[in-house]
């Protein structure tokens, strides 16, 4: 039996799979989508390489991964009749990541999301009245909880259907969680919010570059358009993924849903910026909450241009909302129940941001060895395209699809 894992390929994901496969020995469901086998093996491969080298790759590829090649937006992921029976037979639990981050896209998030998310519990339902299901995870977002102001929202309170949301992503997980709860009333349920996920405290390296991005840009500013005391919620991703593992693998977590985030010790702006500035060497930016406005307008502007600023524009336009609302996220549960607290940002931003601006925001890839493959002869698979970031032959890597 096995854990049908969604989103291997995404980075919260890549560390929940190694986390799961490497650390604990448990065996996987892997949904990855990709044209053939050999495109699969390499895709998951790209993602893990973060945490594995490639022999420790191969081992628990071999040993623990059942790769099942599909798609959440299409019925039964794509899957043919003995593959689908297949994937809900040797399920006993859930663990569904994959989701659709692209906040400027309605029909994005309703597909992946909605769509998604139904089809991740249609299989659920499958392997529950099959042979039963231990537990059904979601990760879901601190987004859900709308429109925000100076506030620490707990996470019974988080969910109010008559408050706005800030974008299709927060309105479309709101309701992911909805789903979940009415479609799998009698299935042990679990959901994590976490906040925002930046950064490893353990090493500078990431996959993930938009938020860093966003921060590497506010970072080179002299002058910040933000109250130099409000308070913004980081979450490391190492400590997302302990905690997503330790409570998914739990015979019985004390709570249904968790904020995975820094809560009430979340630190202020001047906080972040003064250690930024010091470790850098560089003059503290000055705060001018009044810019804010003029400050949107010329992002807005920004973001039309084509070129890096225009990108780099374009991500702060929709995490903005999330910059200033002033709100963090009571973390009480997990703490207790873990029984440790993130570490605060301003400890391991420095090396993160330091390592993105060097690496030109881009994860140095390495290349799938060409005298191995473990289901198909190299000479048979052909890459769909090769990106930059994948660093030559042999990677293909898709990562514009989710992202905003
Ligand atoms: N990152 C954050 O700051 C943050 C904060 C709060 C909550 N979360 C939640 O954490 C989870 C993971 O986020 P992440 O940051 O790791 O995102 P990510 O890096 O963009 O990964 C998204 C994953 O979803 C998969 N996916 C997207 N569309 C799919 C489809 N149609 N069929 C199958 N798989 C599909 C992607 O597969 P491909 O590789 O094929 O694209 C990828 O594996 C999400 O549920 C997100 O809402 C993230």
């Amino acid at each position: 039996m096995a854990i049908f894992l969604t989103g291997a390929t995404g980075y919260i994901g890549s560390y929940l799979a190694t986390g799961f496969a490497a650390r604990h020995g448990e065996s996987l469901n892997l949904l990855v989508r990709a044209k053939d086998a050999g495109e699969a093996e390499r895709r998951l491969w790209q993602a893990l390489q973060l945490h594995l080298d490639f022999p420790a790759f191969r081992e628990i590829l071999g040993t623990r991964i059942r790769i099942f090649r599909g798609d959440l937006t299409a019925p039964n992921f794509g899957l043919d009749a003995s593959e689908y029976h297949a994937l809900a037979a040797s399920t006993d639990s859930v663990l569904h990541a994959a989701a659709s981050l692209n906040r400027k896209s309605e029909k994005s998030c309703l597909n992946v999301n909605l769509r998604g998310t139904l089809e991740v519990v249609q299989l659920a339902r499958r392997a529950n009245e099959a042979q039963g299901l231990r537990r059904f995870s979601q990760i879901s977002t601190v987004a859900v909880a709308g429109h925000r102001k100076n506030e620490v929202v707990g996470e019974d309170q988080a969910i109010e259907w008559d408050r706005s949301d800030y974008d299709p992503y927060a309105r479309t997980k709101k309701f992911c969680e909805h789903m979940v709860r009415e479609l799998l009333p009698n299935v042990p349920r679990t959901v994590f919010r976490p906040s925002i996920v930046l950064g490893d405290t353990r090493r500078p390296e990431t996959t993930q570059f938009d938020m860093v991005r966003a921060f590497v840009f506010l970072a080179g500013l002299p002058v910040l358009p933000l109250r130099p005391t409000d308070q913004i919620d980081i979450v490391p991703v190492d400590y997302v993924a302990d905690a997503v593992i330790a409570l998914h693998r739990k015979v019985q977590p004390e709570h249904e849903i968790y904020h995975l985030s820094s809560g009430r010790r979340s630190e202020t702006f001047r906080e972040v910026t003064d250690t930024l500035a010091s470790a850098r060497g560089k003059m503290k930016p000055l705060f001018w909450p009044g810019l804010e406005a003029p400050f949107r307008s010329t992002v807005t502007l920004l973001s039309r241009r084509r070129d890096s600023v225009g990108f780099a524009a374009s991500l702060l336009k929709v995490f903005f909302p999330y910059l200033v609302w002033n709100t963090v996220f009571d973390n009480t549960r997990v703490v207790g129940e873990l029984g440790c607290a993130p570490a605060p940002f301003s400890t391991y931003a420095f090396p993160l941001l330091r390592f993105a601006r060097e690496n030109k925001f881009r994860y140095p890839y390495r290349n799938w060895p060409e005298e191995v493959s473990a289901t198909a002869p190299a000479e048979t698979w052909e890459p769909v395209a090769t990106t930059s970031q994948a660093g030559g032959r042999g990677a293909q890597l898709r990562t514009g699809g989710s992202r905003p």
